[in-house]
């Protein structure tokens, strides 16, 4: 598209939250024609406790844990087996129970692989068909 247009520079918005690694994703490609490797789970892991860290001191506790979870959503979105860690999440209220359920969900990932995976196809691919049958 940027050469298409010609134009000067792009804005991303939502393709950014809770994947704010794309400007280094797009920059690499934009200087090299390559495509990055996914992130390393510890990688986002750090950068994703950061966050919530910043949120809950920002906010305070018991509102940084409510409006935190749309940040943990959008992090997890696509990652294969996250329908399931959306759906505990969001009936978790305190930022304790968030952070313990984050890296017991990030444990399980890095088990995996060392790098983020996602699910091919829409959000809900990485369910398993229990879960999809128990939604
Ligand atoms: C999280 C987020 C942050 C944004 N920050 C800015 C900003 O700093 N300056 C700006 O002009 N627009 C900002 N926008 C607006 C978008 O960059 C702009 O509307 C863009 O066209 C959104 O398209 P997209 O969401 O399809 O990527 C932001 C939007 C989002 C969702």
């Amino acid at each position: 598209m940027l050469d298409y247009t010609g134009a000067d520079a792009v804005m991303i918005g939502r393709a950014a939250q809770g994947r704010p690694w794309i400007f280094r994703e797009i920059q690499h490609f934009l200087e090299t024609g390559m495509h990055l490797p996914p992130p390393e789970v510890e990688e986002i892991r750090i950068v994703m406790l950061g966050h919530l860290e910043d949120h809950y001191h920002f906010y305070g506790m018991e509102a940084g844990a409510r409006i935190a979870r749309k940040h943990i959503s959008w992090y997890t979105k696509g990652l294969a087996g996250s329908a399931a860690f959306r759906r505990q999440m969001n009936m978790l209220l305190t930022a304790g129970e968030q952070l313990r359920a984050i890296n017991e969900f990030f444990d399980s990932l890095g088990e995996r692989d060392a790098r983020l995976r996602y699910a091919e196809g829409n959000d809900e691919a990485g369910q398993s068909v229990e879960e999809a049958l128990a939604a």
